[in-house]
C-alpha cells in the first residue's frame, strides 16, 4: 500500500521535529516546509537521524504563496499540520502586526492552496491560551474561550474560527484543532529538543539554562496565586506524547471517521502542577540544585489551567503516558547535548 504523505509546516520547529519522528514512525511519509526563521536545519539533521532515513525538506516560507504553490505542485498529500507560527506572547504585545501578518497570512496561505488543490484534511496547533482565565476547571473542549489577552492568542482564536468557517463552508474540508497546554521534554535520543533563541521565555527551558549556568537564576513569577502553594498551575505535557497525539488526529482524519466537519481536542495529561513542584521535581529528577527566586508576577498569566482530556481519550484513543520525571529528565539530557556538559 502506498504510504500517506503529511505536509508538516514549520516541521524543523519543536513539536514539528517530534510530530515528523512520530508519524515516520507510524507509518506515514512527511514534507516538511520551514523557513528557518526560529529554527535551525540540523533540527531536520536530528529527525532523519532518529528514523534513519532522509526526510523531505523544502526551505519555503508559508507567508510566499507562489512558493508554497510549488510545493503543492511537486508532492501529493492529503493532510497539513500547521504549525508554521511566532509564539512568543511577549513580542505579539509590543509587535501586533509582526504576529497578525505572520501568523494569519501563512495560515489563510495553506488553507487556500488545500481548497485549490482538493486536498481535505487540515489539522492547526491551538492553544490553551484559548481558555484565559477559566471559570471552571479543568477545562474542556466546550469551556467558553475567553477574550484574548495578547495579539498571538488572538490569532489562535481567529485561526480556529477560520477553519471552522471553511470546514463548514467548503465539502471537501475537514479540520481538527488541538489546543496544546504545555509541551515540555525532548526526545529520548536528546537529537532533537527545544532551543529558543535568547532569554527564553518558558518555563523548562529557563530551568536547564540555569542548571547549564547559562542563566544566573530562574525567577518564579508570583508565589501569591490562589493555589496550594501560591504558584501557578499549569499542565505540562511531553512533547513526544503531543505528537503522538497529531499521528491519532491525522489518522481519525484520513480515515473518514470524523462525525464532524470540525473537531477539536484538548492535549494535556489532566494533572495540574506547580512552578514550584516543577522545579523540585526536575531538580530531584535530575539530581541537581536550581538557584531561584520569587518575583512579581508576570502579567497576562492566569493563576491555572489544566486539561479534562476524556475527549482526546475516547475519541482519538490516545492518552498521555510519559512520567514527568522521565520528561524532565529529557529536558536536561538535551539541554547538556546542546550545551556539550557531560
Ligand atoms: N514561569 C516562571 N518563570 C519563568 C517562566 C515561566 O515562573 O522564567 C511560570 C509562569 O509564570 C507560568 C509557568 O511558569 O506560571 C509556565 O509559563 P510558560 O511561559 O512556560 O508557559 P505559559 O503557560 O505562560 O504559556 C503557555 C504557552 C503559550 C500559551 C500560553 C497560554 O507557552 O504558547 O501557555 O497561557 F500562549
Amino acid at each position: 500500500m502506498m504510504k500517506e504523505t503529511v505536509l508538516v509546516s514549520g516541521g524543523a520547529g519543536y513539536i514539528g521535529t517530534h510530530t515528523a519522528v512520530a508519524l515516520i514512525e507510524a507509518g506515514y511519509d512527511v514534507v516538511i516546509i520551514d523557513n528557518f526563521s526560529n529554527s535551525e536545519p540540523a533540527a531536520v539533521e536530528g529527525v532523519e537521524k532518529i528514523v534513519g532515513r532522509k526526510v523531505c525538506l523544502e526551505e519555503v516560507d508559508t507567508c510566499d504563496k507562489e512558493a508554497l504553490r510549488g510545493v503543492f505542485e511537486r508532492h501529493q498529500f492529503n493532510t497539513v499540520i500547521h504549525f508554521a507560527a511566532y509564539k512568543a506572547v511577549g513580542e505579539s504585545m509590543s509587535e501586533p502586526l509582526k504576529y497578525y501578518q505572520n501568523n494569519l497570512v501563512s495560515y489563510m496561505n495553506i488553507l487556500e492552496m488545500m481548497k485549490e488543490y482538493g486536498r481535505p484534511n487540515v489539522l492547526f496547533s491551538s492553544s490553551a491560551t484559548v481558555y484565559g482565565d477559566a471559570e471552571q476547571l479543568p477545562v474542556t473542549e466546550q469551556t467558553p474561550r475567553q477574550p484574548a489577552t495578547s495579539p498571538y492568542g488572538n490569532t489562535k482564536q481567529i485561526a480556529e474560527d477560520i477553519l471552522h468557517d471553511c470546514c463548514r463552508a467548503y465539502e471537501g474540508m475537514r479540520g481538527i484543532a488541538l489546543r496544546y497546554f504545555n509541551p515540555i521534554g525532548a526526545h529520548q535520543s536528546a537529537l532533537i529538543g527545544e532551543l529558543p533563541r535568547g532569554v527564553p521565555n518558558n518555563l523548562v527551558p529557563f530551568i536547564t539554562q540555569t542548571a547549564a549556568g547559562i542563566r544566573e537564576c530562574l525567577s518564579v513569577f508570583g508565589s501569591d496565586y490562589d493555589t496550594p502553594d501560591g504558584t501557578c498551575l499549569r499542565d505540562y505535557i511531553d512533547v513526544n506524547d503531543l505528537a503522538k497525539a497529531h499521528v491519532a488526529a491525522v489518522a481519525r482524519m484520513t480515515s473518514g471517521k470524523m462525525e464532524q466537519r470540525y473537531e477539536i481536542f484538548n492535549v494535556g495529561t489532566g494533572n495540574p502542577v506547580s512552578v514550584l513542584d516543577l522545579i523540585t521535581r526536575f531538580e530531584k529528577a535530575n539530581g541537581l540544585k536550581l538557584n531561584y527566586k520569587m518575583v512579581e508576577r508576570r502579567a497576562g498569566d492566569v493563576p491555572a489551567v489544566w486539561a479534562d482530556t476524556t475527549l482526546a481519550n475516547e475519541v482519538l484513543g490516545w492518552k498521555a503516558e510519559r512520567d514527568l520525571d522521565d520528561t524532565l529528565r529529557s529536558s536536561w539530557e538535551w539541554e547538556k547535548r546542546v550545551r556539550n556538559i557531560s
